[in-house]
């Protein structure tokens, strides 16, 4: 079968290398050259992934039978419609279902409608003095998000990036004002304590298959502080749960994104694809941050990894709607992801340094390599101002897991940047120790 994956960073480099492991013929259409993927693809073509109808016009001119939308922004614009209309088989969701991520509001409208469990206090505004009066009510303990897309960085929660109130008031202005997310609204949420963890699922419309849990780190800095980034690295462990939660919380998880995709469906909005649950473990139990219609990045690289089961098999079942049908397994182990970005990055990064990657060392320490966003000329890898790679160790337990990436990560050097802490066993003994003290 000849597969289309769409977008060039570390998360559809590992969903190309999950697609090269089934016996399907891959091409790739992506903005950047990726190296990796440039490695692997019988073919690829570089070009805004946003543009629906080159995307169509690359599909057609190359006979592609299935493809696989990476990032949101391509979903947002409806190439999986365009696509559609046109014969081509998508296993990611339509414009219409990937609005579940594209419009905050429309998240937060479905959850009340539906009276899905787990969601927060919020309000959208378009008038800052509104805004003022919500935020005021709820003691400027709020996130500020707009409503569409920012790439992640668009959020700003109390206490971690916003002083007091008057900050929150003077971000949820600039929000509107400067149309930030595309519109002139702000969505306002009471903030909550916990501990994050993604639920990633395949989804064929109606039947969900929920993967391990991953946990994300946005902050840029070590001990989660400094600005919010698109994600420094994850970790997952051998039970499908992490060392902070229950069973119970991970089928509270996966029952709201069940109801979430039935909402949907009674919209008129078919689900297929990846969905992606941003959740947190409060001492209220689990929360909704957001809903993302893709794989996460970096959770990507956490599982795929693991997947055992045929991944092309899988996306023919999420199209086909017969995914109750399929056995899914993942290997039980564990894994940490650390992203490599150039120095200075979320704040002024140093973009056109070289990175030197000894793959074949990187190897033989058993760390799986996956290239973001770099340029390759004459053989040598530049950074951009984006992440620029990562590595992901595997073992049976994540203190193993992260030592396999850390001795990988020796083989990586350059102006970079690492949050080396992430995977840790004292980080996640603070998460532990965190979680009991809100349960208790
Ligand atoms: N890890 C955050 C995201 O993929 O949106």
């Amino acid at each position: 079968m000849r597969v289309l994956v769409i977008g060039g960073g570390a998360r559809e480099h590992a969903i190309c290398t999950a697609v090269n492991k089934s016996d399907a013929e891959l091409y790739s259409f992506m903005k950047n050259l990726n190296p990796g993927i440039k490695r692997i693809a019988k073919d690829y073509f570089l070009h805004d992934e946003r543009n629906a109808q080159k995307v169509l016009e690359y599909a057609l001119n190359k006979k592609i039978e299935m493809a696989i939308i990476g990032p949101e922004a391509p979903e947002e614009v409806g190439v999986t419609d365009v696509l559609e209309e046109n014969g081509i088989r998508v296993a990611s969701p339509s414009k219409k279902a990937a609005e579940i991520e594209t419009n905050k509001e429309f998240m937060r409208k479905i959850m009340e409608k539906y009276k899905i469990r787990g969601s927060v206090k919020c309000k959208t505004f378009s008038n800052i003095n509104m805004a003022r009066e919500f935020i005021e009510m709820l003691d400027g303990n709020v996130a500020v998000k707009p409503i569409g897309l920012t790439g992640g960085k668009g959020v700003k929660v109390a206490g971690d990036h916003l002083k007091n109130i008057e900050e929150a008031i003077s971000y949820a202005r600039e929000v509107i004002e400067k149309g930030i997310g595309g519109k002139n609204k702000v969505l306002i949420e009471e903030k909550v304590i916990g501990e994050e963890f993604t639920l990633q699922a395949f989804c064929d419309g109606s039947t969900i298959y929920p993967m391990p849990a991953v946990q994300d780190h946005k902050r840029l800095l070590p001990d989660d502080r400094g600005p919010n980034t698109g994600g420094m690295g994850s970790y997952s462990h051998k039970s499908g749960l992490l060392p902070f939660m229950t069973e119970s919380d991970y089928e509270e998880g996966a029952t709201i994104l069940q109801k979430i995709i039935e909402g949907l469906n009674r919209e008129g909005r078919e689900y297929k694809g990846v969905i992606y649950g941003q959740f947190i473990l409060t001492g209220d139990g689990v929360k909704v941050i957001e809903i993302n219609a893709r794989f996460g990045d970096p959770e990507a690289m956490n599982v795929l990894p693991l997947l055992k089961t045929d991944f092309v098999d899988i996306c023919m079942a999420m199209i086909e709607k017969k995914l109750n049908r399929k056995r899914i397994s993942f290997e039980n182990k564990s894994t940490v992801c650390k992203y490599v970005v150039p120095k200075g990055y979320g704040i002024k990064p140093e973009a056109g340094k070289e990175i030197r990657v000894d793959e074949r060392e990187v190897k033989k320490a058993g760390g799986h390599l996956f290239y973001a966003s770099v340029n390759e000329e004459n053989g040598k890898i530049y950074t951009t101002t984006s992440r620029s790679l990562a590595v992901v160790g595997i073992a049976d337990e994540i203190e193993d897991a992260e030592k396999i990436c850390e001795e990988s990560l020796k083989h990586v050097n350059g102006e970079i940047f690492i949050r080396h802490d992430i995977g840790t066993q004292k980080l996640i003994q603070k998460r532990i120790n965190h979680m009991k003290m809100i349960r208790s």
